[in-house]
Parts: C-alpha cells; sequence; structure tokens
C-alpha cells in the first residue's frame, strides 16, 4: 500500500515536472538538479516495485518517513561496503587467544569471587521513574510503541544494540528465546539502534514474529548515540577492528539510559544479548538469577585473560590518577585473571546506577583517548568493561555463554584438550569432519553445546552468511544430545552426536523469514546508497 503511494507520489511529480516548462512556453531542457531529482525518484520507484515483488505486505518499511530518505547509519563511517559486509559488534577474538588452556588448567576457585551484599535492596525501588504518561519524550529520542498490557516491571527484559541493517541474527535470537522460555509471554524484547533503523527494524521484526506487535520495543536516541560516540577513540594500532568503534559496540553500557527515554517505568533487571546467540535455556532465570548485591552477571571466559586485552606495562606508567578508578580499587588485578565476556550479561539496573559503573566505564574509557601509548588491545568495549566490572560481577555458569560457534579452527592445544574430555581420537573426530591445517585443525569443534543455556557465534563463520563460506570452509561442529533437534543431519561417533552448528542457527529462522529480513535489508542499503 505505502509503496503504491510511493509511486503515484512520484509519478505525480515526474509529470508535474515535465509539464511544467510546457505550460510556461519555455524550452524543456532539464536542468541537472532537476535530472538528480528525476534520477532519485526512478530510484525510489525501482525500489518500490522491488518491495512489492518481494512481499505484498512488507512494503512499508521502504515507507520515507519523511520528505528526505533515510540516511545511511553512520557505521563506523563508510563501512558500508555492501549489506552483509557490515561489521558485527562482538568483541575481536585476539590472535593468541586460540591458545587455549586446557580445561584441566581452569582456575578452581576465581579470585574475583563477589563479595557478599553490602545491603538489603531497598524495598521502596526507582521513585524517579515511576510512570508518567503525560511525560513525553526527550527531544531526540524516541521509544515505539504504547504500554503492553501487561504489568511491566513484572515482565522479563531481554535487550539487543545493533544498528546493522540485517536483522536476521536479531529474529533468530528473539525466536529462540520465545521458543524455550517457560512463559515465553512475560517477555519484552528491547532493541536499541539508530534513529534512521528503528522503524523499520520495529515493522519488519513484527512481520516475522506477530507476537512482537505487543512484546518489542525499539529505543533509539540521538543525543545519547552523540555522547556515546564521543567517549570513542579509534586506533588502529591497538589491533581491533574499525567496526567495533561503532557506538552500539559501547550501547550495552547505556541500556537504562536508553530505556529511561521511554514512558516506561525502568524495569529492575535487564538481560542484554549480543545478536549473534541463540537462547536454549529459558531467558527468566537468567533475569531472576541471585546477583548477591552484585550490579552485573556475566560468565567466565578463562581461554582469554586479562592481560590479552590490557597492556599492564602500559597501565603502570600512566598512574591511575585521582579522579580515576584505581586498578587496585577492587582488588589486585592479576593479569592472569580469566575475563568474563560482555556478550550476555544481567544488569541490575538499581545497582549499576548507584555504583555509577557507567561513569566508571567512561573514565576507562577517557583514560584509553588520553593515553599515548596503547593501552587497551584487539577488544574496544571489552578492556573498559573488564577494568569497570572487576570484582563486581556475579559469575553465571558456563552454560550461559557456549561460544566460539562461529570460529574457522581449533588449535592443535584445544584439539588436544577436546580428545581428553570427550575421550575421542583424532580418528573418530575425523569422522566428524576434523582435519589438520598447519598448526590448527579444522573445523572448530564444540563439546560445550551439549548442554548450553545460551549458544554464541562468535567468530567470522556467522551462520545467516553461510552462502559466503559454506564452499570455502566446513562449518563448526557443535556436539548435542542424541535427541535433540531431531530434523537435523547428524555425525554419531563413539555415542557422541554433532550437528553443524550454522544448521541449530537455522533451526530458529525459517527460509521465509530469512527471505524476507534479507530482501528488506538489501532493499534498505539500495535506498540509501
Ligand atoms: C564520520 O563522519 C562525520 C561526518 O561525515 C565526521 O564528522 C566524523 O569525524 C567521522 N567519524 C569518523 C570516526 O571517521
Ligand atoms: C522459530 O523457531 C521455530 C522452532 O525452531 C521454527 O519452527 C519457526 O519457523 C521459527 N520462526 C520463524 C519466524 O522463523
Ligand atoms: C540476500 O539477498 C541478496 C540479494 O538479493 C542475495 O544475493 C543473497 O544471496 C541473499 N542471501 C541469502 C542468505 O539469502
Amino acid at each position: 500500500m505505502a509503496s503504491c503511494d510511493l509511486l503515484k507520489l512520484a509519478c505525480a511529480d515526474i509529470f508535474h515536472f515535465l509539464a511544467r516548462p510546457c505550460r510556461r512556453g519555455k524550452s524543456r531542457k532539464l536542468p541537472a538538479r532537476g535530472l538528480r531529482v528525476l534520477l532519485l525518484k526512478c530510484v525510489l520507484i525501482l525500489a518500490a516495485v522491488a518491495g512489492i515483488g518481494v512481499t505484498l505486505h512488507f512494503s512499508q518499511a521502504f515507507r520515507p518517513r519523511s520528505p528526505d530518505p533515510i540516511r545511511l547509519p553512520e557505521v563506523g563511517n563508510g563501512s558500508w561496503t555492501a549489506v552483509g559486509e557490515v561489521e558485527g559488534v562482538e568483541e575481536e577474538q585476539p590472535a593468541d587467544a586460540t591458545t587455549r588452556p586446557e580445561p584441566a588448567t581452569r582456575r578452581p576457585e576465581p579470585t574475583t569471587q563477589p563479595e557478599p551484599p553490602t545491603r538489603p535492596e531497598p524495598t521502596t525501588r526507582r521513585p524517579e521513574t515511576s510512570p508518567s504518561p503525560a511525560k513525553s519524550p526527550s527531544k531526540g529520542s524516541r521509544s515505539s510503541e504504547p504500554a503492553p498490557a501487561m504489568a511491566f516491571t513484572d515482565s522479563v527484559h531481554v535487550c539487543f544494540c545493533s544498528d546493522d541493517t540485517d536483522w536476521r541474527p536479531v529474529a533468530a535470537a528473539i525466536n529462540s528465546t520465545l521458543q524455550n522460555a517457560k512463559r515465553p509471554e512475560k517477555l519484552i524484547f528491547h532493541l536499541i539502534t539508530s534513529p534512521e533503523l528503528a522503524e523499520v527494524v520495529g515493522q519488519v521484526l513484527k512481520e516475522v514474529l506477530p507476537v512482537l506487535r505487543r512484546q518489542l520495543q525499539v529505543h533509539s536516541s540521538v543525543s545519547l548515540q552523540k555522547r556515546i560516540k564521543g567517549q570513542i577513540s579509534y586506533r588502529k594500532s591497538s589491533g581491533a577492528r574499525k567496526g567495533l568503534a561503532s557506538a552500539f559496540n559501547f550501547a550495552p553500557f547505556y541500556l537504562e539510559e536508553f530505556l529511561a527515554q521511554s514512558d516506561h517505568a525502568l524495569p529492575k533487571r535487564l538481560v542484554y544479548l549480543d545478536t549473534d546467540v541463540l537462547l536454549l535455556g529459558d531467558v527468566e532465570r537468567l533475569a531472576t538469577a541471585q546477583l548477591h548485591g552484585l550490579p552485573a552477571a556475566a560468565v567466565e571466559d578463562c581461554s582469554q585473560h586479562f592481560d590479552i586485552y590490557i597492556d599492564f606495562g602500559e597501565m603502570a606508567g600512566l598512574g591511575t590518577g585521582r579522579h580515576f578508578p584505581a586498578i587496585h580499587e577492587s582488588g589486585r588485578v592479576d593479569p592472569k585473571e580469566c575475563v568474563f565476556n560482555r556478550g550476555i550479561f544481567v544488569m541490575d539496573v538499581l545497582e549499576w546506577k548507584k555504583r555509577q559503573i557507567t561513569r566508571d566505564i567512561e573514565r576507562w574509557m577517557a583514560k584509553y583517548r588520553e593515553s599515548k601509548k596503547d593501552i587497551y588491545k584487539f577488544g574496544m568495549s571489552q578492556p573498559p568493561w573488564l577494568l569497570a566490572l572487576h570484582g563486581k560481577y556475579h559469575q553465571l555458569g558456563a552454560e550461559w555463554n557456549c561460544r566460539g560457534l562461529g570460529r574457522e579452527a581449533l588449535s592443535l592445544q584445544e584439539l588436544k584438550a577436546l580428545k581428553a574430555e570427550l575421550k575421542l581420537s583424532f580418528k573418530e573426530l575425523q569422522k566428524v569432519g576434523a582435519r589438520a591445517m598447519g598448526d590448527q585443525a579444522q573445523p572448530y569443534i564444540a563439546s560445550c553445546s551439549d548442554d548450553a543455556e545460551v549458544l554464541h557465534f562468535n567468530g567470522k563463520l556467522k551462520p545467516w552468511r553461510s552462502n559466503r563460506w559454506v564452499r570455502r570452509q566446513p562449518s563448526p561442529m557443535c556436539m548435542v544430545k542424541a535427541e535433540a533437534f531431531p530434523s537435523l543431519p547428524r555425525k554419531s561417533v563413539a555415542g557422541k552426536t554433532f550437528v553443524r552448528c550454522a544448521d541449530i542457527w537455522s533451526n530458529f529462522l525459517s527460509p521465509e523469514a530469512a527471505q524476507l529480513l534479507n530482501a528488506t535489508a538489501v532493499n534498505f542499503y539500495k535506498v540509501n546508497a
């Protein structure tokens, strides 16, 4: 319908333009600007026609909201080579992280064990955030949708941050979360994105997953996005990918600020998920986990240590300064301490605000901006997160972040550990597809997927782009229970069952939904190119 309107509008304009010179008896020479306008209209018509071709329903997504067509979102400026080429927001996997220590070297008792609760949670929370229907959202911010009928504070709130035009990963992540929740009707999803994308992403996701008409809120804020962008400094020398300098890589630290700009009461708990995950467990268990008075919960990852991300030598030379949270403040940071991944975390909103975690993160970011040397390596959002939350997070079980499912290979050390863990010989693993490739083995083989609550497809081999890599690269393999995912092709060896990790992902996004989302992304890109 909207496409037809667009067509009519454009046609009327063109007709008007051509007719005007005749009426005035002037020559029909088209000025250069007129030509440009005509060309733009043609592009819009083509896009509209394509929109009708793809789906009769979904044409609304291509409707420009204002006289100006929607502009390209600012993703690290000029990284828009093609849709799908756009970098995800997940943190870099440092090169040396492939030398994963064997499980046996895991520290038995983490020294970052959270301290007991300092004081009981106040019974009267958030006086400042009582719902005020009269209040209009602050200037430059938008938050979609009327209040869901259910009690907002009683809901389970799940947040994603992205300004990618490709929403296939988000759709699959949301679908998996709904499918595996005991009480899916309690979930409310929050999508934090750029103002340019907010309307389109809301529409397409509701089209694909109709329950989201009541259970999705899209948030964007020009001012907050600008504030975040102002904190970020990118240095090529640090070894971090440029895509990581996106404001949406840091937006997870500002969840409660994005949500506070809507008219709803601020939830007590927020679950943050990277877009490249699937939930196989009940997300409500995450949202209601006992955090012992701590501001966040996350999963420890002993395949990486603090010194991968932080140059302690450079850091020592800087001094910590009066206004910086001292690196010693929350107990000494041992460079060999395990990191805790930022990809999945639970935020206790009140405690996070009370302890001013966002301010601490910003201070560590400021330290990076001001230092001459690269005090942080590989990651961009991971180091400030690690430093600000060191000693202040509750450890979730490892099953809440089964990582590496998009990785290309196993290091020989990892292979050795895997063989020991599964009691499989290399010959047996070869039946799953394993082969030696120099000092590595392909494909990546995950055993954590066997009893995982969260699957995390970090790495280059994103399942939704498998058409790009499937011919040159074997898919990572995921060990699963024999009865799990009965419809997927599988390989069994010595009583262990393996499926392609990418197939598990595809299981949560129908081909029709994937096609619609892909077409939308491609069209959005074309219209705005
Ligand atoms: C991005 O582009 C804007 C305007 O085109 C410019 O002001 C800004 O400095 C650029 N940012 C980066 C990180 O290149
Ligand atoms: C959601 O996941 C279910 C279960 O795997 C699947 O059958 C369904 O097609 C998915 N929905 C969409 C819209 O992709
Ligand atoms: C997405 O659409 C583009 C353009 O139509 C196409 O080339 C590409 O193969 C599609 N990708 C998938 C995974 O369907």
